[in-house]
Order: C-alpha cells, then structure tokens, then sequence
C-alpha cells in the first residue's frame, strides 16, 4: 500500500544549528592492502606494461574526427554567478587569525575563494600563468602534498578560473580540499606551452598528487578525497607529439569528481599524449569528459570508479586500464580509436583487472573494441571480468579480441551487443554456478522508470550530471550568509538557515550556503521546490545537541521534504555531519515524492567524526584495539549518529551522484599529521525503504556503519552504478549488535539469529557474538540491479591478517543478504567484488557463493548474479 495521506504541516519543527568546516584524510591501511600495481616512474609509465595487439588486428587507419561533437570554449562568455557572488566563504575551525582581520570582525583571514586572475594571472595565452595559479592553490598556508599534512578540513578552497586562455609551463600542483571550476559557458583553456616541462616528480598539467621522492605520491591516494575539477579545456597540441605527458594525474578517492573536461592532444602517429592518468585510489567518480588524439584518452587502475558520459575520439587507445577491481563505464562513445578498452595488463597468468561493466555505450570505426587476456585457464580465474550490455559496434573488425585472435567478431556494419558477459556466472534458474561462461546473456530485464526514454525499451538509463547553473542569472542566487546564518561553527543557525532556505525557495531562487559550519540544535527542513548548492566541499550542516542525542528517539538532522510532499529538490556540494554525541541523529531524512523528473544529490555527502570541530577525533575516539568492548565500557561520547541517509516509504524519483556516506575510520585533522585511527559508532548506513521505488545511485560509497552500509527494504527499481563499503575497522570488537538495539520498524538485521549472522564463524576467545555489519542487505525487492559493486572488509578488530592475500578472507563470514527470496526477483548484480568475506551471496540464510571459487586480483569476483 502507498502512503499518499498528505498531512499539511505549518512549517514544520525545524529548527537548528550549523557549522561549517571542510574536509578530510583516511587512513592508508587499507590502501595498502590494494596496491597491484608498479609505482610509475616516467620510464615505466612510458614503457606501456600492456601487450599491443598484433599489427593485423590494428589496422592503424587514420580515422576522420567526427564534427558533430561540439567543442566547448569558443564565442562570447556569459557572466558565471560564481564569479560575481559575493565571496563570504569561510574555514570555521582555521585558527589563522590576525588584528587586521580581527578589526573587521572576522576572526579569520583565511580565503576560501580564489579568482587566478586576482592572483596574477593574465589568461591571455601568452603570459606564462603557471606561478600566479599555483599561488592561487597554494594561499592560506594550505595542506600541499607532500607536506607534514597527510590531510586537513581546515584549508578548503575554490579556485576558479574566468573565461581566458592559461599557459602554463610546468605543473600545477593540486592541494587538499580543492574545487578547480572553469566558467561553464565558456570554458577556460590551460594551454600548455612548447616546453612545458614535468621536474621533481610531477606528472600532468595539473598533478593531483606528485611523487615525492620517498617513491609514493604526496597525499595517500586511497585517502586523497575532497576534489574537483571542472569545465576546462585542456590543450596540449603543442607539446611535441613524442612527449609523455597526460593532462591530469587523479590517484584518488571518494568525493573527487571530474567534470566537463576537453582534452585536447596530439593525433599525430606515435603521440604519447594521455589524458587522464591514475594509478591507485579508491575512487571516485568522473562525467562529461571528451578526448580528442592522444596515446590513451584514460590510462586509469583504482580499486573502483563510477565513469559516465565519456568521448574518446582519434585516440590510439581509448581506455588503457592498468588494474581495478571493478569499475563501471557508462556511456561511453568511441570513435576512430585503434583500440576502445584494453584491459590485457599482466596478460593471462597475471590478470591487473578484476572487473569492468561497459553499458548504454558506442565505439565505432574503432579496430578493436575490447581486448582482453584472460582465457579459459588464465589466472587469477575470476579475474578480468566483463559485462557488456547495451553496446553499439559500428565498424568495428573485433569486437572482442583475445592476444591471440578473436573472441567476438565485429562489424563493417551496425550491431548491438545486447548483453554478453565473461566470467564467472551464479543464475538461479540455472545451474547456480560458479559457471565459467564466456558469451551471450539476456540482457537485465530494465525498468521503464529508469529509462531516458521510458517508452523505448532499448533506451539507456537514465542519467543527470550535477547542475551549475551556468544559465541562471547572478540575481537569482541568494547566500545563506548574507541572510544571516552565521556558519561560523558555534553559533547556532537552526532558525537562520531554515528561514534562508524557504525563503530562497519562496522566492523561486537557488541558496548558495557559503562554505562554514553550520551548527543546529534542531531539523533543517528542505522543502519540495529547493535548489541548494555549497561551496568549497566546506559547506557543512553540523548536528549538536539533546534534541538529536536520544537513541529511542531518533531526529532528522536535514529532512528534505515531509512525508507525502511532492516536488523536486536540487542539492549539491554539501556536507551534513554530526557535532560529538548524537546517538539518534539521522543526518538525512529523504521524504520527497519526485513523480515528474528527478530530485538529486550530487556531491552530498555525510561525515561522521574525525574532522576539527566534530568533537570525534583522536582525543576523544582513538582506537582501543587491546582492550575488549562490551556494552559497559564502550566509549559512549563516540555514539555519533543513528542512521546516515533514510530514503523512507514516502520517497520516489530520487538520484544520487557522487554520494558518499562515511563514518570516519581516521581523524582527518590528527595533530599527529598521522591518520590517526579513530572508532566511531554510527548505528545504519543508506536505508532505502522506498515504496515507489525509481531511484538512480551513480557513483555512492557508504563505510564503517555498524549493522549496516546498504539495506533496501520492500523496494523496488533500483538503478546502481559502482557502489562500494567497507565494513566497520573495529568489528567485531565490538560486535554488530552494540551499542544500537535493534529497531524492528527499521527492519534492521538481528545478528543473534544464526542463519542471518555474518561474523567469524563461532567464539573467538572471549567473544561469543562475532557479528559484523552486513556491506549490502536486500529484504523483499525488485528490480534492483547493480553495475558494479564492490564490498570490503579489510579488518579484524584494526588487524587486516584476515584479508591479507593468502588469509582466506576472514574477515567476516558472510557479507550480502538476500532476504524474503519469495518477494525479492529481478536482482541483478554484475561484477560483485569482495574483499574479506568468506561467503560472497547468502540467500534466507543460505550461501550461495564461496569465495575461493571466485579467486580474484586481490578481491573475489562474480560476472554476474540473477535471481
Ligand atoms: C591580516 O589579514 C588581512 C585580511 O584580513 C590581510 O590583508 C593581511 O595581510 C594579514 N596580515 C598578516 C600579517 O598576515
Ligand atoms: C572570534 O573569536 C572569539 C573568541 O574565540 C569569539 O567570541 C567570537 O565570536 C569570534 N567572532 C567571530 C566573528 O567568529
Ligand atoms: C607511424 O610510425 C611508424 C614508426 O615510426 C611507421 O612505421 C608507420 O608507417 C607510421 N604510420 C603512419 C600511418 O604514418
Ligand atoms: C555529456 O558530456 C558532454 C560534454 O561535456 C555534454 O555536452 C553533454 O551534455 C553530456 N551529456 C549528458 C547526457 O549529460
Ligand atoms: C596463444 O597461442 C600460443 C600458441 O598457440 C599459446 O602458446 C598461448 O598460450 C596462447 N595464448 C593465449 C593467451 O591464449
Ligand atoms: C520490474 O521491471 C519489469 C521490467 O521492466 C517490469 O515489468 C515490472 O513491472 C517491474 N516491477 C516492479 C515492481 O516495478
Ligand atoms: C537552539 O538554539 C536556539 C538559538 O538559535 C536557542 O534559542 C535554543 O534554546 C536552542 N535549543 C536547544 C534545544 O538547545
Ligand atoms: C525506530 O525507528 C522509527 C523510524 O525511524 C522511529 O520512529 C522510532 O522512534 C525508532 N524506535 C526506537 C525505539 O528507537
Ligand atoms: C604513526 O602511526 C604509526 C602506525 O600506526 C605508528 O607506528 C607511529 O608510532 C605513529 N606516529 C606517531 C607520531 O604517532
Ligand atoms: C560454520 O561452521 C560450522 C561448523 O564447522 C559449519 O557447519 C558451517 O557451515 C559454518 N558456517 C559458515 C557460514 O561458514
Ligand atoms: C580474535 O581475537 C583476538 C583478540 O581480540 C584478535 O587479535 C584476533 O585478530 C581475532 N580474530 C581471529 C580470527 O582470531
């Protein structure tokens, strides 16, 4: 039955505090559990570690670049808002203070904002610009790779580039905590100049990350969150064609994004140009990227990674993958490449790549579309595995090629790759497997609601990249400062921030929340009609407080929309996190009934402890491995949060991007510069209890909950693109079942029933209840499919012995739950990787799949899964 009772409420009980502070920093260890991969030195990254395919399957023709595609960055500039917006953003817990500043009334002089040109630079094409944008990023005494600083939320900034062409001679080095945006309506060029030229490390027109000369990159990549680029044109037509250089070096991690980027290289016979290179992280997510010429358009290994809306045209090698252990490519066109993805690395006794889903995609006049090294006895046996669905050839002579000919044939003409699949297969109305099939499979079964065009059964599905806005008017902007929220992480801005959101709703206006902390003691309610989008990832709405700290009384922190509202609500570029203690907070509470359309969040993310200002780092949550925790002795300070996101029954029409939800395994803003490793207690991850269903997850993350990262409760079409956990580090110690009692409204899992329990299989010393939290849980659905999944569970009370190569993944005894099999059909799941899990699918208490039958790079893998 659906709730549609819509009870009016009088502006709503909402009231609260706020605080604004930024980002970041994660601890390395389980990055260094990742890394198959050689660090690059710029020998070895020239020295291409892939097999080149025969010179038959290559034909090497120079292939025309198609006009259609528009080239951003020419003809007159539309003023961008964020450019002229007054710029009031600030980093609340930044203790550079001085008289001047104090005189003025701000206790800070630190600058969030930064237009390069106001640093010097003249984007004329001529003036060498690259020390004025360096200074730009590096103002404020900011976190520099490389540096004592392995991270900080103290020293976010934007750094936005107006209109203009910027040559640079030498790298931009990317600081921590850092959106680069261009202006969208015309797009800034970086030209790099003749001689541009990489020293001491650096890779890339702009690096990320530099090497230091320790061998590894300045920030750890799997801990390098917080970052943007976007709407630049990258041009590197002047460097000459023999030069190995890519445009950006990206090893990253959650909350980084790339977006509406052209690159812009060299087509010439033997360019080594690449666009975007990345060697390690645990992404990520990018969209809306064109490349033209170049060696590889991407030359990319993480453990996962969301990639969306992706043109490679004239390159040698679209998609060079040098590793993953899953990552999804969707919408992604080809043109007059030699090859589209090469996922061949270590060739087939060493398989790099676990996994790669290729959907709703084209390549044409392309030789060869995939190649790949695995064959019916390569090794690791579930490793480079592939989903195909929804794949358009045209002119191409292999589809598939192996290293010794062809796996799946092309075509001069048009064809469609329904769907085809190679790796191991688990299909309950087959044998339930593991199968090693490579071939043809029907394709998944997709829903109508989450199509572009839901009358066309072949339509892709859809998808909506962040707003910018860049059409919209300056007036039609308000900021939640000027409006008089403080967001200066100790005032209480419940009532300001409420009342600035319904005004700039009333208004029809879009809310800039300046970056800050705002701190509430109440619910800020979002109603249908919002659009909200923050600044600097340091736009934070911080919970404090009784009102949000009963555990049998949970409270919304942010509600967007009341139950049986309907509408459309945007949000960007926003934190909501929890200020000490909060042990019933549910930090977002999404209500809203989206029937035309979609509502989203991009870039919203939740973070629970381990920044400046949470009152949850290292002094009050340090880790306390040694000593046994029981219901008497837990650290109940550490108690912060009930439930991260809850998409309730009345929600529909919801889509997610770039949504990260984390409860913090390490204090971003450790004293020590040592990511510290904290434990926090955040009772449920992202619930999903939508009765409506129709809801988008591209590129979302959710770690360290403690009964659950995922869980979908009698819900239904589910569109997901990557998605990835990692369980709590601390579990079982303690275990899954404290310090939250179960809450049956919540449908949360009872860990004390032995058929659904997912700990250590039986006691372990003193510890009889080995209970962990599940990565992904799924009661009663449908239609839920999944491109890409990647569930993690690194550590045994901080030990990762049990997920150590060799260990047998013994981390947790079982980690994905199907549940109410005679109500849940239509779940599909490609490309499910594991880490740690001794069984990968249980089904009502029974497991389906073992992970020593899915021997993977590092972690497990499943092709596909149906029931
Ligand atoms: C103090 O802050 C002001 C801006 O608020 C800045 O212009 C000035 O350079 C700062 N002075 C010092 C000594 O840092
Ligand atoms: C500046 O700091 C003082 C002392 O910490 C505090 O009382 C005051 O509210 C702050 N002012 C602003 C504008 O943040
Ligand atoms: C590209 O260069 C290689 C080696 O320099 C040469 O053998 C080949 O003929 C060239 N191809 C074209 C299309 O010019
Ligand atoms: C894909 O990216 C291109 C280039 O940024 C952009 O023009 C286009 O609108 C994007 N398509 C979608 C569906 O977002
Ligand atoms: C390719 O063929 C050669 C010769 O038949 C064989 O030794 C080799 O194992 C094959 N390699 C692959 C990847 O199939
Ligand atoms: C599941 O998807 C199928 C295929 O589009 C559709 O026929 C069916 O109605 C969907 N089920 C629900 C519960 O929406
Ligand atoms: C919340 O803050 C407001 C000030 O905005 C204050 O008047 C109120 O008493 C506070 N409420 C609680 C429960 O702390
Ligand atoms: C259980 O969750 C529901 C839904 O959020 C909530 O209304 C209720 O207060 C919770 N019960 C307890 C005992 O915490
Ligand atoms: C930093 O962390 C490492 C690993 O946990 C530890 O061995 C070392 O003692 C720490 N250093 C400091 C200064 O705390
Ligand atoms: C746990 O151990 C028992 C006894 O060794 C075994 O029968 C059972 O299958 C194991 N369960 C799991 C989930 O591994
Ligand atoms: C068992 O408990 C001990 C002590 O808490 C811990 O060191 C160990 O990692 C646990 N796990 C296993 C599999 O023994």
């Amino acid at each position: 039955m659906f709730p549609f009772i819509y009870i009016v409420f009088l502006l709503s009980p909402c009231a609260l505090a706020l605080r604004a502070r930024p980002c970041r920093d994660l601890p390395l260890t389980h990055s260094v559990a990742a890394a198959p991969y050689e660090v690059p030195t710029s020998a070895s990254v020239a020295a291409t570690p892939y097999e080149v395919p025969t010179s038959a399957s290559v034909a090497g023709t120079p292939y025309e670049v198609p006009t259609s595609i528009p080239q951003p960055g020419t003809g007159s500039c539309a003023p961008y808002w964020l450019e002229n917006i007054k710029h009031q953003g600030v980093a609340s817990f930044n203790t550079d203070t001085n008289s001047t500043s104090l005189a003025l009334g701000r206790n800070q002089t630190y600058q969030v904002f930064r237009n390069v040109k106001e640093y010097g630079a003249a984007g004329d094409g001529r003036t060498d610009d690259t020390a004025a944008i360096q200074k730009a990023i590096s103002d404020g005494g900011r976190c520099a790779p490389g540096s004592t600083c392995q991270s900080t939320t103290k020293t976010p900034a934007v750094v936005y580039f107006p209109q203009g062409t910027y040559m640079i001679s030498s790298s931009i080095i990317d600081y921590y905590c850092t959106q680069i945006i261009g202006n969208p309506n015309c797009l800034p060029t970086i030209l790099a100049a003749a001689n541009f030229s990489m020293t001491g490390g650096r890779l890339g027109l702009i690096d990320g990350s530099p090497y230091q000369n320790t061998s590894k990159t300045g920030f750890g990549p799997t801990n390098t969150f917080f970052r943007q680029i976007r709407n630049l044109i990258f041009d590197m037509t002047r460097i000459p064609a023999n030069v190995l250089v890519p445009a950006i070096h990206w090893p990253t991690a959650q909350t980084t994004s790339l977006q509406n980027l052209v690159f812009n290289m060299s087509a010439a016979n033997g360019t080594q140009h690449e666009g975007i290179f990345v060697e390690e992280g645990s992404g990520g997510f990018m969209a809306d990227l064109v490349f033209h010429g170049g060696n590889n358009g991407f030359n990319v290994g993480n453990q996962q990674f969301t990639t969306r809306n992706l043109t490679f045209i004239n390159c040698v090698t679209a998609i060079n993958q040098l590793w993953s252990w899953g990552w999804t490519y969707k919408s992604v066109t080809i043109v007059g490449c030699q090859v589209g993805l090469n996922i061949s690395a270590g060739g087939p006794s060493a398989l790099k790549v676990g996994s790669i889903t290729l959907l709703d995609s084209s390549i044409t006049n392309t030789s060869v579309g995939i190649l790949t090294a695995r064959t019916s006895n390569s090794e690791p046996a579930g490793a480079g595995s592939v989903y195909l669905e929804n794949v358009k050839l045209d002119n191409v002579e292999i589809a598939v090629a192996g290293l010794n000919g062809t796996v799946l044939p092309g075509s001069r003409d048009a064809m469609t790759i329904q769907a085809w699949a190679d790796g191991h297969r688990y299909i309950s109305d087959g044998p339930i497997g593991p199968v090693n099939i490579r071939g043809d499979i029907s394709p998944t079964n997709r829903s109508a609601t989450l199509l572009e065009n839901p009358d066309d059964p072949y339509s892709k599905y859809l998808e909506r990249s962040k707003p910018q806005y860049g059409d919209v008017a300056q007036d039609k902007f308000l900021s939640a400062r000027t409006l008089g929220a403080k967001g200066d992480g100790h005032t209480d801005d419940t009532h300001a921030l409420n009342a600035a959101i319904l005004q700039a709703q009333r208004d029809g206006k879009i809310l800039f929340v300046d970056a800050g902390f705002y701190l509430v003691n109440s619910t800020i309610y979002i109603p249908p009609g919002s659009k909200i989008v923050g600044e600097a990832l340091a736009s934070v709405i911080l919970s404090n407080g009784s009102f949000f700290n009963d555990m049998n009384n949970p409270q919304p922190v942010v509600q967007v929309a009341l139950g049986g509202e309907r509408g459309s609500v945007e949000w960007s570029d926003m934190f909501v996190s929890t200020k000490g203690q909060q042990a019933g907070a549910v930090l977002i509470e999404w209500n809203l009934g989206t029937y035309e359309g979609t509502s989203g969040m991009w870039d919203v993310h939740t973070r629970i402890g381990g920044f400046a200002g949470s009152d949850l780092q290292t002094e009050q949550c340090e880790k306390t491995p040694d000593i046994v925790i029981t219901p008497s002795n837990l650290v109940q300070k550490c108690i912060a949060a009930y439930i991260s996101v809850h998409v309730t029954k009345w929600a529909t029409g919801l889509y997610m991007e770039n949504v990260w939800l984390w409860t913090a395994d390490h204090d971003l803003d450790d004293s020590r510069n040592n990511n510290t490793q904290i434990t926090i207690y955040a009772g449920r991850g992202l619930l999903i209890e939508s009765l409506a269903g129709r809801m988008w997850l591209y590129g979302t993350a959710v770690e360290h909950h403690v009964k659950y990262e995922y869980q979908f409760v009698d819900t239904h079409n589910i569109f997901m693109g990557q998605i990835q956990t990692e369980t709590a580090y601390y579990q079982p110690n303690p275990d899954a079942t404290i310090p939250f009692p179960e809450n049956a409204t919540l449908s949360d899992p009872l860990f004390t029933l032995s058929n659904t329990m997912n700990g250590l299989n039986g006691t372990n010393g003193t510890r009889t209840n080995t209970a962990v939290g599940w990565g992904l849980r799924i009661l009663r659905s449908s239609n839920i499919t999944a491109y890409g999944v990647g569930l993690y569970s690194f550590f045994d009370n901080y030990s990762t012995n049990c997920s150590a190569v060799g260990s047998g993944a013994s981390c947790q005894t079982r980690m994905l739950s199907i549940e109410g099999y005679a109500n849940s059909h239509s779940i599909n799941l490609y490309n499910l990787n594991t880490v740690g899990a001794t069984q990968m699918v249980t089904r009502d208490g029974v497991d389906l799949a073992s992970n020593v039958d899915n021997n993977s790079t590092f972690v497990d893998t499943i092709n596909v899964f149906r029931i």
